[in-house]
């Protein structure tokens, strides 16, 4: 396919629903699975203009930074540290209205205000983590866990 993307400007589900085929068919003939990760990282990007958005992988009892979109970022993150720790260690979602009522949270940006960090799931076992991070406050809500968690089930 051509790797131009097309653009949506409209509501976030519609953003959704128009960037979502593009990136199956993006890594729908790709098995290598860190040129997935970086076109999905990539094509988020461009879509929603969030601050950074990436994944973190999995590797022996840490998460190490993968391909990503946006300011440079913390290489490393313990099991249970962290917003993306504890994505990892719960296997389940997690929507942070405001980056500084969340304990433990771990700035690597400080023009990072809200947050929503969804678990790579494959056979069971969390394998990477999707992080995103926006400059404004409470812009993740259930839209958006909806069809991350459906983006990140392409690659699981
Ligand atoms: N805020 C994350 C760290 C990763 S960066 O935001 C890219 C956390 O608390 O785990």
């Amino acid at each position: 396919m051509a790797e131009d993307l097309i653009i949506l400007y409209g509501t976030k589900e519609e953003k959704y629903k128009n960037i979502i085929p593009q990136i199956e068919a993006l890594i729908g003939n790709e098995t290598d699975r860190i040129a997935n990760l970086a076109n999905i990282a990539a094509a988020l990007k461009e879509q929603f203009h969030w601050l950074w958005v990436g994944f973190y992988l999995v590797k022996g009892d840490e998460l190490v930074l993968g391909p990503f979109q946006g300011p440079v970022a913390c290489t490393r993150i313990k099991k249970g540290r962290g917003v993306c720790g504890a994505c990892w260690e719960k296997k389940e979602t997690i929507i942070v209205p405001d980056v500084e009522k969340f304990p433990g949270h771990i700035a690597c940006s400080s023009l990072s205000k809200s947050e929503i960090v969804v678990p790579v799931i494959h056979n069971g076992e969390v394998i990477a983590i999707l992080d995103v991070d926006s400059a404004e406050l409470n812009r993740f809500d259930e839209t958006d866990k909806t069809y991350l968690e459906k983006i990140v089930s392409l690659i699981s």
